[in-house]
Parts: C-alpha cells; structure tokens; sequence
C-alpha cells in the first residue's frame, strides 16, 4: 500500500451540515518519536475512551472565488491557536481531500471535558474533524466500502494528530507496523479485532488531574527530542517487546503482565524525556506522590489497578469495572487532594468515532 490509495477525485458537493463526536484515547504502548509526515517510529496499542470526546459541526456550502477556506469556532468562540493548527492540517490533506478547496467550511467544535483539565484534545479533536472531512466524501463515493472509510478517516486523522488515527473506532486499536498484528499499519490504525478477555470489558479509566495548565512542551516537541535520542533503538525493541507482550496478557485476561507492561512504558516515556538532550520533566512531585500511594493500594487491597502516564504530570488509573466503587473511595480519600482543584474524571473504554447528524 502507499499514500495515493487515499487521494480522492475531485468533485464539488453542494452545501450540507455534518455533526459528529470522537473520543480520546490512552495509549497503553505509547507512541513516542515519528519521522516523514508523521509516521511513527514503533508501533502503538490504546483503549479508545467514552467520556472524554470532542463534538464537531461544520456546515459548509459551495466557496467563491477569494473566499478564505473555513472559519473556526471553539465553543462559539474564536481561538487562533486551534484555528492555525486547523489551517495547517488542511493544507496537510489537501491532496487527499481535494473537493475540500470547492468549499468553505464552518466548523464549530466543543470538548466535553473541562476546558481546564490539562487533558491533551488533539486526539479527540483531529479525528472528529476527520471524521466529518472524509463523510462529506463518502457521500459521493459510493464505491467507499466502510472498512476503506474507517481506514481514510484514520489516515486523516492521523495527519493532524497522530494519536488521533486511534480514536476511529475501539475498544482498543492499533496503529504501525508490527510482526504480531498483520493489519497493523503505519498510515493508519485498525480496531485490534482480536480476542480481547472478558477482564477487560467495560475497563475504567480515572483522571486525576496533577496539573490543569497546558503542557509546557508540546507533543510533537517531545517526538522531536527522539530523534537523535542514545536511547532510539533500545525504545524500539522495547516498544514491539511490550507490544507483543500485551496482546498475549489482553487475550488470556493476564493482568499482572498487563500492569508490568503499561507502567512500564509509562515510566519509560519521562525516562527517555528526562534522558533526552536537554533534560526534559514532565512530571511533578504530586504525580510520584499518587504512584506510590497506588502501588500501596494495589499490594494492600489486591485490587489489580495501574497508571499510566501521557507527555505530562495527570495520571490515568486503569482497572476492571468490578473495583470501581472501592477505586472511587481510595481517590477521594488518599489521592484526591493532590489533584488540582480536586479535580479527577472519570471514563471508560468505547467504541469511537459517531456520527449524531448528517
Ligand atoms: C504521549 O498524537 O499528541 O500521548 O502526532 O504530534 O499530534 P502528534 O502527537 P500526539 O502524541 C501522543 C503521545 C502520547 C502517547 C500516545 O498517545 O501514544
């Protein structure tokens, strides 16, 4: 396969309305360096989430000559530095999306997390603007099967944020080219599709939220300092070792390897950026504090919970829905007052991407 299984015809719609929401994802291997247009370096697995999503309109309408491409609303309000991130992704797929340049656009996107809550939305936000994107194209290809459609709307999502590509569908997806899935690809990601145990039905995720200000380094920063990383190709091997490792604990329902392999490649994501060239924490002093309290709980109560980390100081608790009312007490009593504002969400795995209106 190569990228011009993507390049659409040209054609020119006349003017509708489409509305969709997509959710966040939590990468249990994470996704951490890319090179060439996003195309990452090892391959990744996440729990598509329910709660946490981004609703997206956009009606658009035939565009005249010199009329400017799309207009931008966050919640109903302008935000240039979405609308320039936007800008930049639409001339990104262009050539994908050819029939994009007859139209204008006005979209209007809304999150359903607290807008002070730290949680990265690129994810959330890039595939629900794909989503929407490559409907308006399906509309006048009927040759577009779903699968190629779920596939293209993954490739474009991708192309704005590359964690996005995972948020299409669920409960758990797949993204880059790996010996242990054969449908895993770089250009976008597929629903994992095979046994997954019934431990993991259901599976909660709670946020605590360490830190509410927008992170201080951006993801594609951190991805940047991978590059000339000492440590690339050890993060390589380690990251198909872990992969490989995890699709074995998710089909055979083996929660202590699950619990090893996603801490650790929590763990080694701030190593690689604490070991990175200059030093990079991302952490704070609270996020430490909760892990060890968690690691109390674990052993203590012999609740199988754990953390994972993004590219910044919230921890994600993972574990079966069954524990979620003993979880809930131990937050609000031991791990609640390091969260900001006592702020902590809570979600759980989904299905992805929806369409509400077309
Ligand atoms: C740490 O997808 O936000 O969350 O492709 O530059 O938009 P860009 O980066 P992004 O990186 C996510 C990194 C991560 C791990 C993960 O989600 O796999």
């Amino acid at each position: 396969m190569d990228e011009s299984t993507f390049i659409s015809k040209n054609f020119k719609p006349k003017g509708g309305k489409i509305i969709c929401e997509s959710p966040s994802n939590i990468a249990l291997i994470k996704y951490w360096g890319k090179y060439g247009l996003q195309f990452p370096i090892n391959p990744s697995i996440s729990f598509t989430l329910s709660n946490c999503k981004t609703i997206t309109s956009i009606e658009y309408c035939p565009r005249s000559k010199g009329q400017e491409r799309f207009n931008f609303l966050y919640d109903g309000k302008t935000k240039k530095s979405f609308e320039n991130k936007i800008g930049k992704f639409f001339n990104r797929i262009s050539s994908f999306c050819p029939y994009l340049e007859n139209l204008f656009l006005k979209i209007n996107s809304k999150n359903t997390f607290p807008h002070s809550s730290g949680i990265a939305s690129s994810a959330s936000a890039f595939s629900s603007l794909a989503f929407c994107v490559v409907s308006i194209e399906k509309r006048y290809n009927e040759k577009m099967t779903e699968q190629n459609f779920l596939n293209k709307v993954s490739f474009i999502a991708r192309l704005g944020s590359g964690s996005g590509s995972r948020s299409i569908s669920g409960p758990l997806m797949i993204w880059g080219e790996n010996e242990f899935h054969s449908e895993s690809s770089n250009f976008f990601a597929v629903n994992f599709g095979k046994k997954i145990h019934s431990l993991f039905k259901n599976y909660q995720n709670t946020i605590l939220i360490i830190d509410d200000k927008i992170k201080h380094l951006s993801s594609s920063d951190g991805h940047k300092k991978m590059i000339n990383h000492p440590f690339l190709n050890d993060r390589k091997n380690q990251a198909r070792n872990n992969l490989k490792r995890i699709i074995n604990a998710i089909s055979n329902g083996d929660l202590q390897v699950f619990i090893e392999v996603v801490e650790e490649e929590a763990m080694t994501l701030h190593a690689l950026m604490m070991s990175s060239h200059p030093p990079t924490v991302l952490i704070k002093s609270q996020t430490l504090e909760v892990i060890k309290l968690l690691k109390n709980f674990r052993e203590k109560e012999k609740v199988p919970i754990c953390f994972t980390l993004d590219a910044g100081p919230n921890v994600h608790l993972l574990y079966p829905e069954k524990y979620k009312l003993k979880v809930i007490k131990f937050i609000e009593q031991k791990l609640m007052h390091y969260c900001q504002n006592n702020l902590f969400i809570n979600d759980s795995i989904g299905l992805g991407t929806k369409l509400l209106e077309f």
